[in-house]
C-alpha cells in the first residue's frame, strides 16, 4: 500500500516526523515523502529534517514563494505528475498550509484516497488563508484524523460521515515528547544570556498582524511595556522581517532595549526556549498546543483560535493584537493568576502510532 506523504512548510515537519517513524512498524505501508518546497531556507526546512530525523524527501517540487494562487497552482501542476507517475493508494496531507490544499485537490481529482491529519480545526475566521485551506481540504478528504473532540464536532456539523472521522490525538505532541530530553541539552539560554523563567518568547508571522503597520505598531506598544519587566526573545520569521523593513518599523524594533531579535531557530533550541520561558506570546497555531503541554502561559495575539481546547484546559489566553488586551493578559500571568493546565485527551505521544494502525487496517 503506497502512501504519498506531503510536507511543504515549517509546521508540517513536526507533524510528519512521527508518522514516517510509525510506518516502520507496518510492513504493508510503503511511504513516499514529497516536499513541495513551499519553505526552502535551511532554517525553515532542512534543519528540521535533521533535528527531527525525518528521512530526506523522495521528491522535492521546489516551488518556492509566490502569491497564494501562483504557489498553489505550481504545487498542483508539479504534484499531479508525481501522483500519475507513482500511482499511490492514498495521499496524506497534514495541517493547513497551501501545500495541504494544493496536493489534496490533486489527489481528490485523480480519484486517489485523501487522508487529512489535523482535520476539523476551525477558527471561524475566513479571512485567514489557513481557514480556507482547512475547510476545503476537509470537504474533499476520505479519512479525517482529529486532534480534539471539538474538531470531531466541527466535522459532524459540516455533515462529514462518522465513519470517515478518527479521533487520534496530536502528532505534533508526539514530536514534542520524543524530543524533549534532546531539547533540554540545548545551550540557547547561555548563548543569549537568559535565565530560566527570566524572559518571554515572541513569535509573529500572521499576515493580519505583520502586514499591517498599525496592528504591528500596536503589538510593539505592548512589547515595550513588557520589556520594562523582562527581556523578550523574538526569533523572526522571514515574512515579519520583510514587513518590519517595508513598514518603516525596523528602527523602532532595533531601539527596543531587552528585545533579542534572532534568526528563525531550529526545533530543539526553540523548544528549550519555550520550556524555560516565563511566558510565550504568539500568533502561531502549533505553539498554543506546545505551551499547553509544557504548562507555559501563552498569550495568543489573535482574535480567535482554531484550537479552543488550549484555552479551555490550558493557560492559553486569546487576547488579539490590541495592546491593552495584551497587557491585561500579561498582568494575569505576572500575578500568577493562571492555574495548572490539564493535558487534552489523547495528547500522549501515541497519535502517529494510532494513525498508522488505522491506515494499515482500513486502507
Ligand atoms: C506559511 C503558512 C502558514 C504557516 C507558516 C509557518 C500558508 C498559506 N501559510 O506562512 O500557515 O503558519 O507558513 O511558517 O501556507 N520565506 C523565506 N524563506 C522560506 C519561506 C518563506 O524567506 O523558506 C519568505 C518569502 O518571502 C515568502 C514569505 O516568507 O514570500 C512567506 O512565506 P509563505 O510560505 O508564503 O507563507 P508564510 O507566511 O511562511
Amino acid at each position: 500500500m503506497k502512501i504519498i506523504n506531503v510536507v511543504g512548510a515549517r509546521p508540517n515537519f513536526m507533524k510528519i516526523a512521527p508518522l514516517m517513524a510509525a510506518y516502520r512498524d507496518f510492513a504493508n505501508i510503503e511511504p513516499v515523502l514529497v516536499h513541495t518546497g513551499q519553505h526552502y531556507d535551511e532554517r525553515m526546512s532542512d534543519l528540521f529534517f535533521r533535528q527531527l530525523e525525518i528521512p530526506a524527501p523522495d521528491i522535492n517540487l521546489e516551488v518556492g514563494s509566490a502569491s497564494h494562487a501562483v504557489q498553489t497552482a505550481q504545487i498542483m501542476m508539479s504534484f499531479e505528475n508525481v501522483v500519475i507517475e507513482h500511482k499511490p493508494d492514498a495521499v496524506l496531507v497534514v495541517g493547513d498550509v497551501n501545500s495541504t490544499i494544493a496536493c489534496g485537490l490533486v489527489a481528490s481529482k485523480l480519484g486517489i484516497k485523501l487522508i487529512h491529519v489535523e482535520a476539523g480545526l476551525r477558527s471561524g475566521d475566513r479571512t485567514m488563508p489557513e481557514e480556507i485551506n482547512r475547510l476545503c481540504t476537509d470537504a474533499i478528504s476520505d479519512m479525517l484524523f482529529c486532534t480534539s473532540e471539538n474538531a470531531v464536532e466541527n466535522l459532524r456539523k459540516e455533515g462529514v460521515a462518522d465513519e470517515k472521522i478518527f479521533f487520534v490525538g496530536n502528532v505534533m505532541i508526539d514530536t514534542l515528547f520524543k524530543n524533549r530530553a534532546k531539547a533540554d541539552e540545548s545551550k540557547i539560554l547561555d548563548k543569549l544570556g537568559l535565565a530560566q523563567q527570566g524572559y518571554a518568547v515572541l513569535t509573529l508571522h500572521r499576515p493580519s498582524n505583520v502586514d499591517n503597520a498599525s496592528v504591528l505598531g500596536g503589538i510593539l506598544d505592548a512589547l515595550e511595556q513588557i520589556l520594562q519587566d523582562i527581556p523578550i526573545v523574538f526569533p523572526i520569521h522571514p515574512r515579519t522581517l520583510k514587513s518590519l523593513e517595508t513598514s518603516g518599523l525596523s528602527g523602532r524594533v532595533d531601539a527596543m532595549s531587552g528585545l533579542h531579535l534572532v534568526d528563525p531557530l531550529g526545533y530543539l533550541d526553540f523548544m528549550k526556549l519555550m520550556c524555560e520561558a516565563r511566558l510565550v506570546l504568539t500568533d502561531s497555531g502549533g505553539i498554543q498546543e506546545e505551551t499547553t503541554i509544557l504548562k507555559v502561559p501563552c498569550l495568543t495575539l489573535r482574535n480567535n483560535t482554531e484550537r479552543p481546547v488550549t484555552a479551555e484546559v490550558g493557560s492559553n489566553q486569546v487576547v488579539g493584537a490590541d495592546p491593552e488586551k495584551i497587557m491585561a493578559g500579561y498582568r494575569r500571568i505576572a500575578s500568577g493568576e493562571l492555574g495548572e493546565c490539564e493535558r487534552p485527551p489523547l495528547w500522549d505521544g501515541r497519535a502517529a502510532a494510532r494513525i498508522a494502525q488505522i491506515l494499515s487496517d482500513k486502507l
